[in-house]
């Protein structure tokens, strides 16, 4: 049968690191249905991972995806992986990707993000400088980063993050995600290991653990819990539907150029009060109570150190790669939500299996 995406022919063996996180499990679907391609998804198996996904696959399907679990940080476990596996591609998204957990225990990010990512670059150079030339000419390892590596804007529109804009990150999540950018490209620059960065902004869809904005959003308005909004609510961020992310991952590894960063968002910026609003009439419509999801709303102590406002400019990637936004931000968010009103018991579930019960996270007392 052919396939959408003719990764085929090129990439017969793609290995996924953090394939049972958000980003990652959307990746991990949609190469085992749209590919060939066999899938390996090596993840250390996270308070964030989860693996109910694998119950959409066929048969045939689930014979193509083989689970590794393995922490980056085990050094040994993971180049016998990387050895075993024999990738011809590589995208690495294994990460701790929460800002406010990295303001309470960064010991996580910095082992994870840094060092888990200088592993896997030496146990990749390892495998690939024992490859046969061809295999060499097609082997690409992507690694995919984030917006928060360049820092903070501020309001103006004529301003946003571009492949040339200089690293100011500010958290100790995203000075992690910056120090591991900056291994990748060293390791591409001083040993030619044929790599690719992205980065994108905040994604958001189906499967994303109800820590993060828009599904704890949901999931309070639901609880009838508070939604809490920080500071005053107008710090802006860029929303990419993750579907859109992964297409654009997707034409990265077929057509981009090795040693080459693209920027990816889908120049959907929006303050988290705008968004927090927008869930709640969408949820005033869909699920009616007789007062407005708004009452619920709550402004709370700002993050420490909070970002204003993160912008990418994609023009690289549409120019370049030929990549479009083709999902509107209207529509994937009304799905998002419905999603969630669905799935409510695996948010429940995963909730519980993860011992986090929605509380505040991040807050240092600043004194
Ligand atoms: N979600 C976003 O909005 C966003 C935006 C920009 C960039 N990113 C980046 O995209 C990637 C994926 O993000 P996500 O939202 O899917 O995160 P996530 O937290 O949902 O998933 C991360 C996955 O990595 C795994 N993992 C964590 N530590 C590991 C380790 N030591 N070894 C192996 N696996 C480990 C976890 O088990 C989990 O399955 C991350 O690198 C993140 O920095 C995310």
């Amino acid at each position: 049968m052919r396939k959408t995406f003719d990764l085929k022919n090129k990439f017969e063996r793609i290995l996924i690191t953090g394939g049972a996180g958000f980003i990652g499990c959307a990746l991990v679907k949609k190469l085992i249905m749209e590919t060939n391609a066999k899938i390996f998804n090596l993840d250390k198996l996270t308070y964030s991972s989860d693996l109910t996904f694998l119950k959409e696959f066929s048969e045939e399907q689930e014979s193509r995806h083989i689970l590794l679990k393995i922490d980056l940080c085990d050094s040994k476990s993971l180049e016998k992986a990387i050895l075993d596996c024999k990738p011809d591609l590589i995208f690495n998204l294994a990460a701790e990707s929460h800002v406010d957990r990295s303001i309470d225990s960064p010991d996580d990010f910095i082992f994870t993000n840094i060092i888990g990512t200088f592993n896997l670059l030496k146990s990749v150079l390892k495998y690939f400088r024992n490859l046969d030339s061809e295999k060499k000419e097609i082997f690409k390892l992507i690694h995919i980063s984030t917006d928060e590596v360049f820092g903070s804007l501020d309001k103006d529109p004529n301003i946003s993050f571009d492949e040339d804009s200089a690293y100011d990150p500010n958290s100790p999540y995203s000075a992690s995600k910056a120090s591991s950018d900056h291994l990748v490209k060293a390791w591409g620059n001083t040993y030619k290991l044929p790599v690719i960065v992205t980065n994108c902004s905040n994604n958001y869809g189906p499967w994303q653990f109800p820590e993060k904005l828009i599904p704890l959003t949901i999931t309070n308005a639901l609880n009838n819990k508070n939604i809490p909004i920080f500071g005053n609510g107008e710090n802006i961020r860029d929303w990419l539907y993750v579907e859109d992310h992964i297409n654009a991952l997707l034409l990265v590894s077929e057509k981009g150029m090795i040693g080459k960063t693209y920027c990816i968002g889908a120049r959907e910026e929006k303050t988290n009060k705008e968004i927090v609003e927008n869930i709640c009439e969408i949820l005033d419509n869909l699920v009616p109570k007789n007062c407005s999801y708004k009452n619920l709303i709550k402004f709370v102590k700002d993050r420490p150190g909070h970002d204003f406002r993160y912008s990418i400019n994609p023009s690289l990637i549409r120019k370049e790669l030929g990549w479009e936004v083709k999902h509107s931000f209207k529509k994937s968010l009304e799905s998002t939500i419905i999603w969630y009103l669905k799935n409510q018991e695996w948010c429940k579930k995963t909730l519980k299996k993860s011992g986090y019960n929605g509380e505040r996270l991040g807050l240092i007392d600043l004194k």
